[in-house]
C-alpha cells in the first residue's frame, strides 16, 4: 500500500452485537426470551484513498458504509485490522486523526437551527481551535465557494434542506482538514441542490488537493462524482477499480454498427473474435449488433474484419458505438452474484 494515502484501511474487521430481551407474559413476568444477533457489518476490508482523489463507497442499505465512515473517524473501532490518516493510526492517535478529518454523518443535526450559517461556522470553529480572523475570513470563504453568502446571516432553520446540508460540509471544512468524509451527502436532496453538492466537492478536490470519501447507494451520484468506485456488498468489498475501469471490465464487449440495411449476419459470425451478430433496429436506426472477444487485440482485429465485411457487401456504413454497461447494469451484476472479496487496485 502507498506511502502517499492519506486514508488506509487494512483488513479492517466489525462484527456488531446485538442483544434483545423479549418478556412473554406480561402479567407474570416470567418467563424471558433472550436474543442475540450478530452482524458482520464490515468483513475484513482494505482500501486506501490518495490526496485529491474521490473515492466513492456504493452499495445497499446495510452494507456497511457508514461502519467504514465511522472507523476512518474514530467513532466505531474495528475489531482487527487497522485504520490509517495521514499516516496517524487512528487506535492510538484519535485525537490527532480528528483534527485532519471533515466528516458529515447521514441524518445528525451537525448544524444548529437557531443560529445563522455564520454563527454556526463561529460556533465550531471556536470548539476546533479556529479563532479570531482566520476563522471569520475562512467561514467567508467556504460561504463563498459553496453559495451560502446571501443565507450567511439568516437563521438555519428557515433554511432548504440542500442549504442545511451545504452549511454542514462548510462545517466539516473549518479546520481545512485534508481528508472529507461525507456519508451520503445528496440523498433526499433535489436535482439542483445534488447538482451543486457535487460540483463543489468535485472542484474543492482538484483545487485544493482534499482526499474525499463518499458514500451512496445511488448510481449516478457514484458515476458523476468519484474517481474510483468501491462496491460495498454484505460489508465487503466486490470491487474497487476507478469508475471508467469498472464500467470496461464488466461490460459486454458489444458494438454497434449503424448501416443504411441489416446485411446477411452468416460471414459476419464466421469472423475469428466475433461471438455472436444480431438485427439491431431502434430508436437510433438499424444496423447489427456484434459481440467480441475480450482481448484487445483480437477484438481489434475481429472489428476490423466486420467493417471489411461490410465494405465487401456494399453497405453503408454510418456510425460504430461501444455499447458500454451503465453502472447501475455492473452493480446489479456484481451485487447479484456470490461476493468475491475484493481488494483496491
Ligand atoms: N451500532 C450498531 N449496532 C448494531 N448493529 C449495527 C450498528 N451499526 C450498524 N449496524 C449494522 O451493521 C450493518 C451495516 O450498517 P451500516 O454501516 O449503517 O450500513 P450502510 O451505511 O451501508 O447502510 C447493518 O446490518 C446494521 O444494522
Ligand atoms: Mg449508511
Amino acid at each position: 500500500m502507498s506511502s502517499a494515502a492519506a486514508v488506509e484501511l487494512c483488513d479492517a474487521d466489525k462484527i456488531f452485537h446485538t442483544h434483545h430481551f423479549f418478556q412473554k407474559h406480561e402479567e407474570t413476568q416470567k418467563r424471558r426470551i433472550y436474543y442475540k444477533k450478530t452482524v458482520h457489518a464490515v468483513n475484513h476490508v482494505t482500501f486506501d484513498i490518495r490526496p485529491g482523489e474521490i473515492l466513492g463507497l456504493l452499495g445497499r442499505n446495510g452494507a456497511g458504509k457508514t461502519t467504514m465512515v465511522k472507523m476512518i473517524s474514530g467513532l466505531v473501532k474495528p475489531n482487527s485490522g487497522k485504520v490509517i490518516v495521514d499516516g496517524l493510526d487512528v487506535e492510538t492517535k484519535r485525537l490527532k486523526v480528528l483534527r485532519k478529518i471533515g466528516v458529515v454523518l447521514e441524518g445528525t443535526r451537525t448544524v444548529i437551527w437557531p443560529l445563522t450559517p455564520m454563527e454556526n461556522l463561529s460556533y465550531f470553529g471556536n470548539l476546533r481551535d479556529v479563532k479570531g480572523k482566520i476563522l471569520k475570513e475562512r467561514s467567508k470563504e467556504l460561504l463563498d465557494f459553496i453559495g451560502l453568502t446571501d443565507k450567511m446571516n439568516v437563521e438555519v432553520r428557515k433554511l432548504s434542506r440542500g442549504q442545511k446540508q451545504r452549511l454542514a460540509i462548510c462545517i466539516a471544512l473549518i479546520t481545512d482538514p485534508p481528508v472529507l468524509l461525507l456519508d451520503e451527502p445528496t440523498t433526499g436532496l433535489d436535482v439542483q441542490s445534488s447538482r451543486a453538492i457535487k460540483d463543489k466537492v468535485i472542484e474543492m478536490t482538484r483545487q485544493r488537493g482534499k482526499c474525499v470519501l463518499v458514500t451512496t447507494h445511488d448510481m449516478n451520484t457514484a458515476q458523476e462524482l468519484c474517481d474510483r468506485i468501491a462496491i460495498v456488498h454484505e460489508g465487503k468489498l466486490a470491487a474497487c477499480k476507478r469508475t471508467e475501469d469498472l464500467l470496461e471490465v464488466f461490460s459486454d464487449q458489444t458494438y454497434h454498427l449503424r448501416l443504411d440495411r441489416v446485411p446477411d449476419l452468416a460471414p459476419l459470425t464466421a469472423i475469428p473474435g466475433v461471438l455472436s451478430a444480431a438485427a439491431l433496429n431502434d430508436d437510433e436506426g438499424i444496423g447489427i449488433s456484434v459481440q467480441l472477444v475480450a482481448d484487445e487485440a483480437q477484438r481489434s482485429s475481429a472489428l476490423y474484419a466486420v467493417v471489411a465485411s461490410l465494405e465487401r457487401a456494399g453497405v453503408v456504413l454510418r456510425a460504430i458505438n461501444h455499447a458500454q454497461q451503465n453502472l447501475e447494469d455492473v452493480f446489479l451484476r456484481i451485487t447479484n452474484t456470490d461476493t468475491k472479496s475484493g481488494k483496491s487496485s
